[in-house]
């Protein structure tokens, strides 16, 4: 993760995050507040834990967070966190995160494909996969919940954006300032959602 040695890396080492991508969130929650105080959260493609790092001093010990990666990670030292070794594009993994929480309040997926460097192959299997963590959220997220999902643009953003403006009453799309420059991955954070859509 530490692969650039830009500003964001320094702060991230200087603070104990294990990732340059928790001023990501941070940059993000201190922007739209879609994660607060006890709050119980999915983190999809978790590791190395950056992301439940930051968002284990934004929920608090009341709070909880889950977090799911295909990668070992090592352990957090966080009471409240709990990790779950999995593929998100597999049922099991879904039965595993329901089993320790019913129902989120928030889904955060950072989850990405091995780049291959054809732009269109990583974007259409960007793509995919958050099209499955969007199944899942849907089958986890309470009513007026929030997600926020990263993705590698292209041309087949659109239909996907409009897919998911039918299941929350507000969806953007952002670069936070932590993304690299050259980088065409983009977020997008969806506000209030819809169970029935
Ligand atoms: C950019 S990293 C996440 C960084 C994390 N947000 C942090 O701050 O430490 C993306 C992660 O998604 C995971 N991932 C990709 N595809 C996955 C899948 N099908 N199931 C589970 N995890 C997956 C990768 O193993 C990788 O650890």
């Amino acid at each position: 993760m530490y692969n650039r040695k830009d500003s964001y890396y320094k702060k991230a080492k200087q603070s104990g995050f294990r990732s340059r991508a928790a001023y990501k969130i941070i940059e993000i929650n201190n922007k739209y507040k879609i994660i607060k105080k006890g709050d119980k959260v999915l983190d999809a493609g978790c590791a190395p834990g950056g992301w439940s790092q930051a968002v284990s001093s934004i929920v608090g010990n009341k709070g909880v967070i889950v977090g799911i990666d295909i990668l070992d990670m090592p352990p957090l030292d966080i009471s409240n966190f709990h990790f779950i070794k999995g593929d998100l594009l597999k049922n099991e993994t879904l039965d595993k995160a329901k089993s320790i929480c019913h129902e989120y309040d928030v889904v955060i997926s950072d989850a990405a494909p091995n780049t291959t460097g054809n732009r269109l192959t990583d974007h259409v299997n960007s793509l995919e996969l958050v099209t499955t963590v969007f199944n899942f959220t849907k089958k986890v997220l309470k009513s007026g919940g929030n997600f926020l999902f990263k993705l590698f643009d292209g041309e087949d953003r659109e239909d996907f954006i409009k897919d998911l403006r039918n299941f929350f009453s507000k969806v953007k799309i952002i670069r936070p300032d932590a993304t690299r420059k050259n980088s065409f991955e983009i977020y997008v954070v969806c506000q209030e959602f819809k169970k029935d859509g």
